[in-house]
């Protein structure tokens, strides 16, 4: 498949414990049941994805950076670092990759220090408090523009 069809989807710190983390506000799906979901949509857009998490801010600067190498857009949903990563804003104003910022939950309903993200300056647009249809509705802003 031509690289411009590859779409990024990115975890950010603490999803890795989806499932059992506060479930009452991020729903009961594994970050595995979450990428199930993601993969059989993207088959059904015509899209391939690569999904990673990570807890460390460097790790995912990096992967941002060199997503220019192969992918044509970025999902990402960064977690806590939305609220704090200047570096993460950084790198994808940096790559120019276009790139939608999702949360599984509102966090403009939920404590103010939730209400500010970096990453949104730098993002295409954001998709907040849909759960894991969060994801889907950003793999379908994504695949629209590869
Ligand atoms: C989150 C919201 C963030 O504020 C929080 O730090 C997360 C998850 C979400 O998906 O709702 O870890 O990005």
């Amino acid at each position: 498949m031509a690289k411009k069809k590859k779409i990024l989807v990115l975890n950010g710190p603490n999803l890795n414990l989806l499932g059992r983390r506060q479930p009452e506000i991020y729903g009961k799906l594994t970050l595995e049941q979450i990428n199930q979901k993601v993969r059989v949509l993207a088959k059904e857009l015509g899209v391939e994805v690569e999904i990673r998490q990570s807890n460390h801010e460097g790790e995912l600067v990096t992967w941002i950076q060199d997503a220019i190498a192969q992918f044509g857009a970025i999902v990402i949903n960064p977690a806590a670092y939305t609220h704090s990563s200047i570096a993460m804003r950084d790198a994808i104003t940096a790559v120019g990759i276009p790139t939608i910022e999702i949360h599984l939950s509102n966090i403009h309903k939920r404590e103010p220090f939730r209400h500010h993200s970096h990453i949104a300056e730098a993002a295409v647009g954001q998709i907040a408090g849909f759960g894991v249809d969060s994801y889907l509705l950003g793999l379908r802003a994504a695949a629209a523009r590869l």
